[in-house]
């Protein structure tokens, strides 16, 4: 019996569009060679829909996702408009709407990648950073008094609720359980006297249920001394929403490059969409030119396919990626190749063993 996903797809800016057009290259080619339907509906959202829009998407087009098993997206963001304004007019209302409170985001040292730390060996960093994706830092609270004279006062509230760092926490133990069986969790309680002190003792409270985990608690400045000193030492990493951010960039770095880098947001809610985005951003600097590796969203449309239950093709596109990169053959420039994005998009279809 053919399965059938319905799959909208913002391709967004800059190289958002060209690595989601590998990889549905990718997926397209996985629906021909098995008995699975994807439904691919575009959403042509972005900066572009903003020069002609004046806005980012349609008011409430968040709404319009709400029927879709899940959200493809490459990455939004245009060196001529504002971050605030492209960030908080497209990805950020989509994560807190469909309440996609898990960022899970891998970092692992692939077989034929150098790390730009010496002597490390394939497979010696495997992180995954869980990371708090509707609060924390990034609740849209706060204001400007007195705008635009020189007294201007600008607030903007972190916001931690108890429910909030539960959830992320317990993801955090569940996923270690079937993994190394060891949590970190990063705050900054010495200087975030509340929110993140509220977070610490809920922390102590859920690991009270999973004996068999080991914890450590690290302030986030020392957390990223470690994942450069010794990255070997964590399995889940579990951060508020900044913080989360930040070390993903460094754990996508210290295995290779944030071109590597997949990441689910996650509701585990399967009755609303969860949304696939990589780590990465539109990067202008390389946008236009074919030089984007494709793999960290091709990677990411592998998290999608576990999240949807088709765990076996999940792992077949994993697969195919690592194979490339340990033939070390075919690589865009960020691996010190010099392929282009479609050229590693049709390697990773050729491995493909369907
Ligand atoms: P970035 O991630 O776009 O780029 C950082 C550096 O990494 C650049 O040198 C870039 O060329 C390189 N890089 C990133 N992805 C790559 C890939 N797949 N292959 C090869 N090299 C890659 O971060 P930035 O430059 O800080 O941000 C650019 C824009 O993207 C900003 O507008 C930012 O707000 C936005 N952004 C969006 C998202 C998202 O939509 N999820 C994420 C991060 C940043
Ligand atoms: C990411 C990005 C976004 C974030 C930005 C673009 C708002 O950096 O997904 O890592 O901070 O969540
Ligand atoms: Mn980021």
């Amino acid at each position: 019996m053919s399965k059938e996903y319905n799959i909208a797809v913002i391709k967004g800016d800059g190289i958002g569009i060209e690595v989601v057009n590998e990889s549905l290259k990718v997926l397209n080619h996985v629906q021909n060679k098995t008995n699975i339907k994807f439904n691919f509906q575009d959403f042509p959202w972005g900066s572009e829909y903003y020069f002609s829009h004046g806005e980012m998407m349609p008011e409430n087009g968040e709404k319009e996702l709400k029927d879709f098993n899940a959200i493809f997206l490459g990455a939004v963001g245009h060196p001529e408009i504002q971050d605030h304004i492209t960030l908080n007019g497209l990805l950020l209302p989509i994560r807190r709407y469909y309440d996609q409170y898990i960022c899970h985001r891998p970092s692992f040292l692939y077989e034929g990648v150098n790390s730009p730390l010496a002597n490390k060996i394939p497979g010696s960093i495997d992180i995954i950073v869980v990371r708090e994706n509707t609060e924390g830092e990034y609740a849209n609270v706060g204001g400007f008094q007195y705008k635009n004279t020189s007294d201007e006062v600008a607030v903007q509230t972190a916001v931690f609720t108890r429910k909030g760092c539960q959830r992320i926490i317990e993801y955090a133990f569940q996923l270690a359980l079937k993994r190394n069986k060891k949590v970190t969790s990063i705050t900054k309680s010495n200087a975030q006297g509340y929110g993140m002190t509220l977070w610490d003792r809920v922390f102590e409270e859920v690991s009270m249920k999973y004996p068999i985990v080991e914890t450590d608690s690290l302030l986030i400045d020392a957390a990223c001394m470690d994942f450069i000193r010794q990255p070997e030492s964590f399995d889940v990493v579990v951060a508020s929403n900044l913080f989360g951010d930040i070390l993903t960039d460094i754990g996508a770095m210290i295995t290779g490059s944030l071109g590597l880098a997949s990441s689910a947001n996650i509701n585990p809610d399967k009755t609303i969409p969860s949304m696939f985005e990589p780590t990465h951003g539109s990067a202008p600097d390389i946008a236009g030119k074919g030089l984007a590796n494709p793999m960290a969203q091709i990677l990411t449309s592998s998290l999608m396919l576990e999240h949807l239950g088709e765990k076996e093709l999940s792992l077949e596109i994993e697969k195919s990626v690592k194979k490339v990169l340990s033939k070390n053959e075919i690589r865009t420039n960020d691996l010190g190749g010099n392929n282009s994005t479609s050229e590693v998009g049709d390697a990773i279809i050729r491995e493909l063993n369907l």
